[in-house]
């Protein structure tokens, strides 16, 4: 019988299975890292179910919710993964379903998850779909230009042990981003900077960058409704954290359509991302 019950860490000896044939590239062989893909400063507790069949767990789904100016609440599904010799029993729809629910009872009225190409038609199933796409982005950090200006003043956040409300936010970056992001320089150990930027008193926007390896930095800019006028000046200013990293390279992944609020092609190159944004409303 499958029971959807609530996920614990007791789960994860369990997980390793469904880590090692689903998340196969991250290369998981140890039940503590899977411990630690389920902590730390972006992860909800109540956003983890786990599908259990004859007392071992088979499956999981991961989600939480972020604000957005526009539709209030969004549901974001992180993950989800069914061991393969389970997947294609109904068990992926069971927690798909399941998780819709909680997202719905935490006041999400859109959902997002990224999917990548060879999973999507999964996801039509589920009756989500592909809405827009994503491109990475990347440029040299030292030719972005500064944007001067005595307007927004700057504030890195230091020892943060746990996500800022501030960070549970998307409005012109894409949903989970910033998030993630945070999550991989405070848990992940990863080289970073947190950063939020405020004109007079108010917020006016958030961003992050992060070392990723090969003298690449990744960011994520955001900004608060007040704060559409200063885009310009927080992306130049979260980007160019790159040269304190060292990176020749900082790159990010933007929704389409918004390429054009980070100058376009100007500094910037870009390529379609490979994974779909697909979405839910409900
Ligand atoms: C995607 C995944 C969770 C689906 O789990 P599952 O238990 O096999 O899903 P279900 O059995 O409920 O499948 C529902 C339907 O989707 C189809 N489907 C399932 N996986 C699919 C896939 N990878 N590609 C295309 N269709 C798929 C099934 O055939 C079924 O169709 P049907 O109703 O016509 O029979 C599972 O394949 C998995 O863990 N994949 C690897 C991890 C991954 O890629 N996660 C997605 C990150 S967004």
């Amino acid at each position: 019988m499958l029971t959807i019950r609530q996920g614990g860490m007791r789960d994860c000896k369990d997980l390793l299975d469904v880590f090692m044939s689903t998340h196969w590239t991250k290369k998981y062989t140890t039940v503590e890292q899977v411990k630690s893909a389920h902590r730390g400063i972006a992860f909800q507790k109540w956003g983890w179910l786990v599908a259990e069949v004859k007392d071992r767990v088979v499956g999981e789904v991961l989600f939480r919710v972020e604000k957005n100016p526009v539709v209030g609440r969004i549901g974001i599904i992180t993950d989800i993964g069914v061991d393969v010799r389970y997947q294609k029993k109904g068990i992926g729809t069971k927690l798909v379903a399941a998780a819709e629910s909680a997202l719905k009872d935490k006041k999400a009225s859109r959902l997002v998850a990224t999917s990548p190409p060879d999973v999507y038609n999964f996801w039509m199933k589920m009756k989500w779909f592909a809405r827009g796409s994503l491109m990475d982005i990347e440029a040299s950090p030292s030719k972005i230009p500064i944007k001067n200006t005595t307007k927004v003043r700057t504030m890195c956040l230091e020892n943060v042990t746990k996500l800022p409300k501030s960070m549970l936010f998307s409005n012109v970056a894409y949903p989970g981003l910033l998030a993630e992001t945070a999550s991989a320089v405070v848990d992940g150990g990863r080289r970073g900077e947190l950063f939020e930027f405020y004109s007079e008193d108010a917020l006016v926007g958030v961003g992050v960058c992060a070392d990723y390896g090969d003298r690449t930095a990744m960011f994520v800019a955001d900004i608060t409704v007040s704060g559409a006028q200063y885009f310009d000046v927080i992306i130049s200013r979260i980007a160019r954290v790159a040269l304190q990293l060292k990176a020749r390279t900082v790159t990010s992944t933007i929704p389409s359509d918004k390429v054009q609020s980070y100058g376009g092609r100007t500094h910037w190159s870009s390529r379609l991302a490979r994974n779909i944004p697909i979405t839910k409303l409900i």
